[in-house]
């Protein structure tokens, strides 16, 4: 897709990987509509960006807050080319020890507002137009003691194969990215347990490029050996 006066909707815009997608996006000329539940965070980074960003203060859960905030960046730019949902959160501990509430928020937060933000996009989506769901390396490689994380992820691929066939015909892209360990600080602010001891992550910034990269180039996957460093 053409980045340039593209208008894109990035939910979870103030984190560790959807800041450097919004830098990336906005170096390349596209108009930006910051989503995440904290405004002052993303008041921030629209101030950083010095552009016409327009920010979205709302939970990515809520079939209402999407709508909304699909309807304030058509408002805004006078059309939506493109979503990044780079929403998320994550979880450590067994299977056995996992609490109700921490279940619900991974699944919601990880699998359903994905969903429910594509689903408000689609009708306004042109020809050309990009869904881009940030999954993980763990739906490739599920691993003990993120149970619930791993199968919220390897929904979220599988939800993003079926919707890339439904929208085939539309000619709207959907990419799934499931990105190895990075260096966000998202292990160190769980909403339960404690991160293992994890090796050195990959860098935000080379990690978002490869993203705006694939969006750019009209890429449908990419996997966890997309960002190898050879
Ligand atoms: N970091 C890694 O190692 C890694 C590896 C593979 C995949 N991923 C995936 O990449 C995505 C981004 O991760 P990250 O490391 O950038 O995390 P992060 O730094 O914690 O950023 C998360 C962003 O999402 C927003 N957010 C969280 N819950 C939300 C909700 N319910 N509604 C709206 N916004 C919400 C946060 O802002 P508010 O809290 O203000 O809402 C923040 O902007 C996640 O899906 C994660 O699973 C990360």
């Amino acid at each position: 897709m053409q980045l340039h006066d593209a208008s894109v909707l990035v939910a979870g815009a103030s984190g560790g990987l959807g800041a450097p997608i919004c830098r990336q996006l906005a170096g390349a000329g596209a108009r930006l509509t910051l989503l995440a539940r904290t405004e002052v965070r993303l008041g921030a980074m629209a101030a950083e960006l010095g552009t016409d960003a327009v920010v979205f203060a709302g939970d990515i859960r809520s079939s209402e807050d999407c709508g909304a905030a699909v309807a304030a960046a058509v408002d805004a730019h006078g059309r939506l080319d493109a979503v990044v949902a780079a929403t998320g959160v994550v979880a450590f501990g067994s299977v056995v020890d996992l609490d109700d509430a921490v279940l619900d928020e991974l699944i919601t937060t990880n699998l359903v507002g994905p969903l429910r933000l594509a689903r408000a996009a689609i009708p306004h989506l042109p020809d050309g137009g990009c869904i881009v769901n940030i999954s993980a390396v763990v739906a490739e490689n599920p691993v003990a003691g993120m149970g619930a994380y791993s199968a919220s992820k390897a929904a979220l691929t599988s939800l993003d194969v079926s919707l890339g066939r439904e929208l085939r015909r539309q000619r709207i892209t959907v990419l799934d990215v499931r990105p190895p360990h990075t260096e966000t600080g998202l292990a160190d602010r769980p909403i339960a347990g404690e991160a293992p001891k994890l090796p050195q992550g990959l860098d935000p910034a080379a990690v978002a490029a490869r993203i705006v990269e694939a969006m750019a180039a009209g890429e449908r996957d990419l996997p966890s050996s997309a960002f190898s460093a050879d």
